[in-house]
C-alpha cells in the first residue's frame, strides 16, 4: 500500500472541515505521511495520527516516501482519464503540495513522535470518546480489494468508539477503477443496526472522477 502525503489543504477540502472543528482533538486514522497533523499543530490545533507503519521508525518511513510518491504519480499518469484537475489546477501544483506536506510530516514526526501512534485498524490505542473528530483518508473503501466488508464494519465501529463527535471517511470509491464500493449500502445498513448514524455528504473536492462524497458516522444520541 502506498504511503501518501496529502496536505492540510487537501484534508480541509476532502472532509469539509470548518474553522470551529479545528479547536477540538482530531485523529487522522491511517495518517501515512500526511502533513495534516503537522500543519494543524502549527496552527495550534490538537491533532494525532495513527498508522501501523509508524512502527517501522522514522528513517525507514522517510526512505520509502519518494518511491511511494513516484508510484502514485505513475498510477495517475497511466489512468489520466479517471482524474479531474479543477481542484489542484495542475500536476505541478499537486506535486508541490505533496512535497511540502511530506516535509512537514517528516519534521513533525521527529519533533513530536508522541503524536504519531503506531497502530492499525480495527484497533486504536485510545479511550472511548477521547477525540472530537476522526478523519480517514484513502484507506477504507479505497482499498476495498484488500479489506472486506466485515473489516470495514469493525474499523468504523472502532473509530466511532473513540470519537465523541463525527468520523469522516473519504473517498467512497475504489482505487484503480474509481468505481463505487459495491458493499457500501449494505455496510450502512449494518452500521445503523449497530446504533450508528451514517450519511453521505458532498465535499468541495474531487480528484478521482466522481469521488466527491465522504461518509459521516456518529453514535446515535
Ligand atoms: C494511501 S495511504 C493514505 C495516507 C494519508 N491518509 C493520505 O491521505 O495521504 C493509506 C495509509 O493507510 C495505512 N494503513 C494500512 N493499513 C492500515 C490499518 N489497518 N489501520 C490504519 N492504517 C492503515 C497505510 O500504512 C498508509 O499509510
Amino acid at each position: 500500500m502506498i504511503m501518501s502525503s496529502r496536505s492540510f489543504a487537501e484534508y480541509r477540502a476532502m472532509f469539509a472541515i470548518g474553522d470551529q472543528e479545528l479547536h477540538g482533538v482530531i485523529l487522522d486514522c491511517g495518517g501515512g505521511a500526511s502533513g495534516f497533523v503537522a500543519e494543524a499543530a502549527a496552527m495550534g490545533a490538537r491533532a494525532l495520527a495513527s498508522d501501523p507503519l509508524y512502527a517501522l521508525g522514522v528513517d525507514v518511513i522517510i526512505d520509502r516516501l519518494s518511491a511511494d510518491l513516484d508510484q502514485g504519480n505513475a498510477m495517475i499518469s497511466a489512468n489520466a482519464d479517471r482524474f479531474v484537475w479543477d481542484w489542484y489546477g495542475s500536476p505541478e501544483r499537486r506535486r508541490k503540495m505533496r512535497l511540502d506536506a511530506r516535509s512537514a510530516f517528516m519534521a513533525d514526526i521527529r519533533r513530536r513522535p508522541g503524536s504519531y501512534l503506531a497502530s492499525g485498524l480495527p484497533r486504536l490505542p485510545l479511550a472511548d470518546d477521547s477525540v472530537d473528530l476522526v478523519l480517514c483518508s484513502h484507506l477504507l473503501f479505497t482499498w476495498a480489494g484488500r479489506f472486506d466488508r466485515g473489516w470495514h464494519r469493525a474499523a468504523i465501529t472502532e473509530m466511532s468508539r473513540v470519537s465523541r463527535g463525527e468520523v469522516r471517511i473519504f473517498p467512497l470509491v475504489r482505487l484503480g477503477d474509481g468505481e463505487p464500493v459495491d458493499f457500501l449500502d449494505d455496510l450502512q445498513t449494518e452500521l445503523r443496526a449497530d446504533g450508528l448514524v451514517c450519511a453521505r455528504r458532498r465535499v468541495p473536492y474531487e480528484f478521482q472522477r466522481g469521488a466527491d462524497h465522504m461518509l459521516t458516522v456518529r453514535k446515535r444520541p
